[in-house]
């Protein structure tokens, strides 16, 4: 099975990253695509490049360079998206790169009735995560929450599911063990 690991993690020791890689390290992947998003400059939505967005969706044509990560995301057979949470959210440029994943024509698309229909061919999608504080209450989770919504109304991924290890900056946590005990509950 092909996975697509979207790597969102910035620190160089980055805790949410040592957890995804023990989620990937779980399932069968013979073959993983990492995009990394930290170093790569994914072209986040402008004045100028919604000008080349915009022509491509209308008129079908979407050669540009800049369709590239939703045609990727497109035909992954699972997705797993690994970034810590920034302010009850996702990391600015982890929201750029969804930004033209969500392109309509190539990973989603609208029919007659106005319901989104699905252009993607992924059966599930893992959401890694790791935070200083406790996981945030639902109406203030604007990182799972936002690609859950993603993951569900435009792209019909059967399988959504957050692996998550909450509260590693307060005093006297053990980082070790909750890792584990994260990686522990997402094999249950
Ligand atoms: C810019 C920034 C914003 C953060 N915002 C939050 C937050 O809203 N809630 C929280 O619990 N932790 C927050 N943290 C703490 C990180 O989520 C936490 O340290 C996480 O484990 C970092 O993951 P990493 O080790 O993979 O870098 C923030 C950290 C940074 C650098």
């Amino acid at each position: 099975m092909s996975i697509l690991f979207v790597n969102a993690c910035m620190r160089a020791d980055s805790r949410t990253l040592r957890l995804a890689k023990a989620v990937l390290s779980q399932d069968d992947a013979q073959d993983v695509e990492e995009i990394r998003i930290g170093t790569k400059s994914c072209d986040a939505l402008t004045e100028r490049s919604i000008v080349s967005y915009n022509c491509g969706v209308a008129s079908g044509n979407y050669e540009d360079a800049l369709f590239s990560p939703a045609k990727q995301f497109a035909q992954a057979e699972e997705v797993l998206i690994a970034a810590p949470l920034w302010n009850y959210g996702i990391p600015a440029r982890l929201h750029d790169y969804l930004e033209i994943v969500c392109s309509q024509g190539i990973t989603f698309d609208v029919d007659e009735q106005g319901r989104y229909v699905s252009l993607c061919h992924a059966k599930r999608l893992t959401f890694v995560t790791t935070m200083g504080g406790p996981y945030p209450s639902a109406e203030n989770d604007h990182a799972f929450g936002y690609i859950r919504t993603l993951a569900t109304a435009f792209w019909h991924i059967p399988l959504v599911r957050c692996v998550y290890a909450e509260s590693l900056d307060m005093v006297g946590m053990d980082v070790e063990p909750a890792l584990k005990a994260a990686l522990d509950r997402s094999e249950g």
